[in-house]
């Protein structure tokens, strides 16, 4: 099949790379003129474990094809993907602006019949203002169908997620486009829920916001294990064994962040509230969340007193493990709040630094990650990279004025760590 994938981000360029491997002849649009000439020439605007291969082979073998023009997209392709921003509004609320303009633009190029896939996460109902906006500003009055096809693949695996998802979602306005949707979905041999499409927009809000709570639900609970002297991993263990509860999102840390849960969460209140049915829950989540990080500044504040002058190292800078990723980072909110006090920065992140660095340009970016805690009064684990629980602590021990450790991630064997003669303090227990 012709495809077309406007936005080409981290759901774009993946969506496309991933169909194109497929076997189907890929357009990936993107106003971002600097990105387009990255791909064409072989460079690639984002880390994704695996991505680069796909599209060096995909655009070798002339499947996968970059433009900055959607006329040149929507000609090329019948069945035309939107994967543009979505970003939070201040008041919560979705800017949908890019989904608009991206829908009059193939409005005004199309002069055939199309089916438009929205994959970006849109609130309950957009699907029938792009058809209508769509409707509107075509000239040539062609037939054509929405359909929402939301995207649930993570950071950091994203392909390995989007070739094998656990379910696809599928939602349309009419029967037509099914059977090409069911056809490209095809290859990945997951369950396909056709559904109505305010049900498939809203499935990707009530996800992300589940998942979120289940975060900030064993984060509350490892407050309480603070302070009851229980283990926050034993507990999460112990209720994770339940088949109806599952014990994955179950570990408490720093708190959620990236590009996607705190802003699907501040949307969907938003979303809730306009449709008249407030879900203050969802406004606990996020009270929780937050709180979490103010429990972790004030344990390092606590341990240090005055953290002025204070020389602390961080590992970890993007806002989850195997991602160059750091929108809403809580490892860079967290370092913010250092600096704010007066603290002085060494980091370290194995894939982020490159993004970090225009974001936290008073730290000291280290390149080699046990030489971060050199002079420094504290260590901060604050992403779970794996390859941070092979760093040399005996080490880190002797680099350090005094041996203490903060683990936001709960990386590390507390046990382990105190018999090798560090003062660690981690989440929960
Ligand atoms: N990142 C994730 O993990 C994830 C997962 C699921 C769903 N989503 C949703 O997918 C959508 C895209 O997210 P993302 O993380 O890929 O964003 P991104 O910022 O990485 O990529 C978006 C791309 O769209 C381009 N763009 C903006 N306006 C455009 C236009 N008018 N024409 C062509 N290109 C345009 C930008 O230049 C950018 O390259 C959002 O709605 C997001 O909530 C993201």
């Amino acid at each position: 099949m012709r495809l077309t994938i406007i936005g080409t981000g981290y759901v774009g360029l993946v969506t496309g790379a991933c169909f194109a491997e497929c076997g189907h002849q890929v357009t990936c649009v993107d106003c971002d003129a600097a990105k387009v000439a990255l791909l064409r020439g072989g460079g690639m605007p984002i880390y994704e474990p695996g991505l680069e291969e796909l599209v060096r082979q995909n655009a070798a073998a002339g499947r996968l094809y970059f433009t900055e023009s959607t006329k040149e997209g929507v000609e090329r392709s019948d069945i035309i993907f939107i994967a543009v921003p979505t970003p939070p509004l201040p008041d919560g609320s979705v800017d949908l602006s890019f989904m608009e303009g991206v829908s009059r633009d193939i409005a005004s190029h199309m002069t055939s019949y199309k089916i438009v896939v929205d994959k970006s996460t849109v609130p309950v109902k957009t699907g029938e203002k792009v058809a209508e906006t769509i409707k509107r500003y075509c000239p040539a009055k062609v037939e054509f169908d929405v359909v929402s096809n939301p995207e649930f693949l993570r950071e950091g695996f994203a392909v390995e997620d989007f070739m094998r998802p656990d379910r696809v979602v599928i939602g349309t306005l009419s029967a037509r486009p099914v059977a090409a949707m069911k056809e490209l979905y095809e290859p990945f041999d997951a369950p396909i829920i056709v559904t109505d499409i305010n049900s498939a927009e809203l499935i990707k809000h009530a996800a992300n916001s589940f998942l979120a709570l289940k975060i900030s639900y064993i984060n509350a609970i490892s407050a309480i294990c603070e302070a009851s002297g229980a283990n926050v991993e034993e507990v999460a263990n112990g209720i994770g064994m339940d088949a109806r509860i599952g014990r994955r999102f179950l570990n408490a840390g720093l708190g959620f962040g990236g590009s996607c849960f705190p802003k699907d969460l501040s949307a969907f209140i938003r979303i809730a509230e306009q449709l008249g049915v407030p879900f203050d829950l969802l406004k606990e989540v996020q009270r929780i969340n937050a709180r979490q990080m103010d429990r972790f500044v004030k344990k390092i504040a606590d341990t240090l007193w005055v953290l002025k002058g204070k020389k602390i190292g961080v590992l970890g800078l993007a806002f989850k493990q195997n991602t160059d990723d750091v929108r809403s980072s809580p490892a860079i909110e967290l370092c913010r709040r250092l600096l704010l006090e007066g603290a002085v920065l060494r980091v370290h992140d194995p894939k982020a630094m490159d993004k970090a660095r225009p974001i936290l340009p008073e730290a000291v970016f280290v390149e080699d990650m046990n030489a971060v805690a050199e002079g420094c009064d504290a260590l901060v684990v604050a992403t779970e990279w794996p390859e941070f629980k092979q760093l040399d602590l005996e080490r880190a021990r002797k680099a350090l004025s005094h041996p203490i450790l903060f683990d936001g991630r709960n990386l590390f064997d507390p046990r382990e760590l105190e018999q090798l003669g560090f003062i660690y303090k981690s989440v929960g227990r």
